[in-house]
C-alpha cells in the first residue's frame, strides 16, 4: 500500500515524480505529495494535497516552480491519521532539513513520539511516519550521513517499512531502506540518473535495468551510482536484472477504464500465459521458473494453497486440481489467518501461494512460516522478480501484463491456468496422472482464449441489464463445486467496485441461513452451468423465486430450461468442467463493471481500496 518514488539526475525531478505517482496511484489515493531538493543545497520544497494526484498536480502547476534534480514522491493509503494535506507525505523534521516518505506502519510510534516531544521536537501531522523524519534529523545533527542515520533510525522502528529520505545538507542523494514486508523498493539504473520506486510500474518507462532491495537492505542513490548496504553498513552488491515488462500494457488506450481494458485483454492474457506454460505438439508442460521446487514435487504428500481476496478464490479452485491430478490432500487457507495459527507443515508439504503482485504482506508472512518449516514453496505471480518469487523455491508466472485496475480480473483467470499447470506437473512428478490424461488436460487449455473471447463478444448484454440491476442494494451469489469460488469472486467484484452489499455462498448453504434474506429487493446470481451441479442449482433457483427473489442465471449455451425460469440469463460456452470457472467468471466481471458505471462509481480506484496490500 502507498506508492513511493524517487529520482536523482540531470532532469527536473518534479514531472518525473508526478508521472511516477500516476503509475503507482493504484497503490493508494488518499493523498499525494512530492519533495524536490534544489542542486544548490537550498531548502527542500514540499507540495502535498489530500485526494488524487490530479490535486497535487494542480498545486504544483499553480505554485512557485519546483526546480531541482533530486526528489521523492508518495501516494498514500491512510493508516495513521485521516487523509488530509497535513497528513500527506512527504514529512519533514522540525528544522526542515530531513524529509521522508514511508510505506508501512511504525508500530511503536506512540512511544517514539512521546520521547521525541520530550526532547523538544514538535510534530505537524498525526502520522506515525513523521517520527522517522525527527529520528533521522537527530542522527544527522550528531554528524551521521543520511544513509547512516537511516540505518540507525530503522533499528529503532517496530514493524515493516519502505522508506526514502532526503537531507538538505546532502544535495543529490536519496537514501532508502526496506525492512520487512511492508513493500518493496525497486532501484532503476539509468544513464547518468537513478530511480527508486515501490514497484516496476514507476520505473519501467525509464529503464529496464533494475534491482529489488531485499528485507534489511539499504540503498543510497546519486545520479552517478547506487550503493547498497546491510543493516551493519557493510556494502552489498545488488542483484541487477533486466525486466521484460511491456509498458504498453499499462496504458489505458481506447478504453474508458483500466478494468474494462483488462477484462477485454483476457483472451490475450490467457493465450500468452498458456503459450508460456505448455507446448501443444506433442502436449507437454514447460514450467520454466520452477527452480529448486521442480525436484521436490515428486515427494509432495500434501498441498497447502494460500492467497488473499481474488487470489484466494483462485487458490480455492486450485485445490480441486491438486486433489484430482496429483491425488494428494490439498487445503486452502486465507494467508492472514494461516500466519496467526500454528499451521502443521513439513518438508513433504508443498505450499503454493497465489499473489498477482507478489507483494501482499500476509502472503509474504505466511511464506516465511513455510520456509521455517522446510516446506517446498511455489508461488503463482504476475510480476517477474516480485517479493514472493524471491522467497519461494520456484514460481509459475502468469503472463497477463501489468494490471492497473484495483479490481483483479485478468490476473485471476491466468492464475487459475497457472495452478492447473502446476497441479498437472505435480501429478506427473508423482506418477499419479497417466500420460494420456495429462496430454488431454494440456490440450483442453487451448480452447480457453476463444471461449472467453466469445463471452466478451456479448458484452452489450450487461450494459442492457445494468440499469435494472443497479437499483438493488444487496445481492446473493450462489454456486456449487468449482462455481462456489466463482460466486465468491462475483460477490467480491460487485462489492468492491459498486459498493453494493453482496454475499458469495456455496448454494448448499442457502437453506442454512441466507435464504432468510431473500425478498423482492434481494436478487440472486446463480451459476447454474452444465458442470456446476446444475440440477441442484435449479432447486436453489426455484426456492429463491418462490420467495419473490429475482434471479440472474449463468447457464451453458444450449440450456433451454433455465432461461424459461428466471428473469435474466447469460450463456457461456460449454468447456471442460475443470476450466469452466475461468469462463464463468467473465460475465460476473462485466456485470459488476456495468453496474458500477450505472451507480457512478470510480471503477479503477474504488474508495478505501489499494491494489497492493502491504500493511496489515
Ligand atoms: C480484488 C483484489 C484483491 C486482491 C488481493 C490479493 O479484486 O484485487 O482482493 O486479489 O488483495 O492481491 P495479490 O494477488 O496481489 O496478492
Amino acid at each position: 500500500m502507498c506508492g513511493i518514488v524517487g529520482y536523482v539526475g540531470p532532469r527536473d525531478a518534479a514531472p518525473i515524480l508526478i508521472q511516477g505517482l500516476r503509475d503507482l496511484e493504484y497503490r493508494g489515493y488518499d493523498s499525494a505529495g512530492i519533495a524536490v531538493m534544489p542542486n544548490t543545497g537550498d531548502e527542500i520544497a514540499i507540495r502535498k494535497r489530500e485526494g488524487k494526484i490530479a490535486n497535487l498536480e494542480a498545486a504544483v502547476r499553480g505554485g512557485v516552480p519546483l526546480q531541482g534534480g533530486t526528489g521523492i514522491g508518495h501516494t498514500r493509503w491512510a493508516t495513521h491519521g485521516r487523509p488530509s494535506d497535513t497528513n500527506a507525505h512527504p514529512h519533514h523534521s522540525c528544522g526542515g532539513d530531513v524529509v521522508v516518505i514511508h510505506n508501512g506502519i511504525v508500530e511503536n510510534y506512540a512511544e517514539l513520539k512521546a520521547e521525541l516531544k520530550a526532547a523538544g521536537h514538535t510534530f505537524a501531522s498525526e502520522t506515525d511516519t513523521e517520527t522517522i523524519a525527527h529520528l533521522v534529523e537527530q542522527q544527522v545533527t550528531e554528524g551521521l550521513t543520511l544513509s547512516e542515520a537511516l540505518r540507525h533510525t530503522t533499528a529503532r522502528l517496530r514493524g515493516s517499512h519502505a522508506i526514502l529520505a532526503l537531507n538538505r545538507k546532502e544535495p543529490g542523494v536519496i537514501a532508502g531502506a526496506r525492512i520487512g514486508n511492508a513493500g518493496g523498493i525497486v532501484v532503476g539504473f539509468g544513464e547518468g540518473e537513478s530511480f527508486l520506486a515501490s514497484d516496476l510500474a514507476a520505473v519501467i518507462a525509464h529503464t529496464r535495468d533494475v534491482a529489488f532491495l531485499r528485507d534489511g537492505e539499504f540503498v543510497t542513490v546519486t545520479a552517478s551510482g547506487v550503493d547498497c548496504f546491510d543493516q551493519d553498513g557493510r556494502t552489498i552488491t545488488p542483484e541487477r536484472r533486466v525486466v521484460p515488462l511491456d509498458p504498453v500494457s499499462a496504458l489505458k488506450g481506447q478504453y474508458r477504464h483500466f478494468m474494462l481494458k483488462e477484462i477485454m485483454e483476457q483472451p490475450v492474457a490467457l493465450s500468452d500465459t498458456i503459450g508460456s506454460l505448455i507446448v501443444v505438439d506433442p502436449p507437454e508442460l514447460q514450467l520454466m521458473a520452477l527452480g529448486a521446487a521442480a525436484a521436490r514435487l515428486k515427494d509432495t504428500k500434501r498441498v497447502v494453497l494460500l492467497g488473499m481476496g481474488t487470489s484466494l478464490h483462485a487458490a480455492m479452485i486450485g485445490r480441486r486440481y491438486f486433489e484430482l491430478f496429483a491425488g494428494i490432500p490439498a487445503e486452502v487457507d486465507n494467508a492472514s489467518e494461516f500466519r496467526y495459527r500454528e499451521p502443521v507443515l513439513d518438508a513433504e508439504t508443498l505450499v503454493v501461494t497465489v499473489s498477482q503482485s507478489g507483494e501482499t504482506v500476509d502472503v509474504l508472512e505466511a511464506m516465511a512460516i513455510a520456509r521455517e518449516a522446510g516446506s517446498a514453496q511455489v508461488t503463482i505471480c504476475n510480476v517477474e522478480g516480485a517479493q514472493t518469487t524471491r522467497v519461494a523455491d520456484g514460481a509459475v508466472y502468469t503472463r497477463a501484463g501489468m494490471e492497473r485496475g484495483v479490481a483483479s480480473t485478468k490476473t485471476l483467470l491466468t492464475s487459475i491456468v497457472a495452478l492447473y499447470c502446476l497441479a498437472l506437473a505435480t501429478g506427473k512428478a508423482r506418477g499419479h496422472i497417466s500420460p494420456q490424461d495429462l496430454a488431454g488436460r494440456i490440450r483442453d487449455l487451448v480452447i480457453l482464449p476463444e471461449a472467453v473471447a466469445s463471452v466478451l463478444a456479448d458484452a452489450d448484454v450487461y450494459e442492457q441489464m445494468a440499469p435494472a440491476l443497479a437499483r438493488f442494494n444487496d445481492f446473493l451469489f450462489l454456486g456449487r463445486g468449482l462455481a462456489y469460488p466463482v460466486a465468491m469472486e462475483g460477490a467480491l467484484k460487485l462489492k468492491e467496485i459498486s459498493y453494493i452489499h453482496a454475499e458469495g455462498y456455496a448454494a448448499g448453504e442457502m437453506k442454512h441461513g441466507p435464504i432468510a434474506l431473500i425478498d423482492r429487493e434481494f436478487p440472486t446470481v446463480a451459476i447454474a452451468t452444465r458442470h456446476a451441479l446444475r440440477s441442484k442449482m435449479v432447486s436453489n433457483i426455484e426456492q429463491v423465486q418462490a420467495r419473490g427473489g429475482e434471479v440472474l442465471a449463468i447457464v451453458t449455451e444450449g440450456d433451454t430450461e433455465i432461461p424459461g425460469l428466471v428473469r435474466y440469463t447469460v450463456s457461456i460456452p460449454d468447456v471442460p468442467e475443470l476450466l469452466e470457472p475461468i469462463v464463468a467468471t467473465v460475465p460476473l466481471q462485466c456485470l459488476s463493471y456495468q453496474i458500477a458505471l450505472q451507480r457512478g462509481c470510480d471503477v479503477d480506484q474504488p474508495r478505501n481500496l489499494a491494489k497492493t496490500v502491504t500493511v496489515e
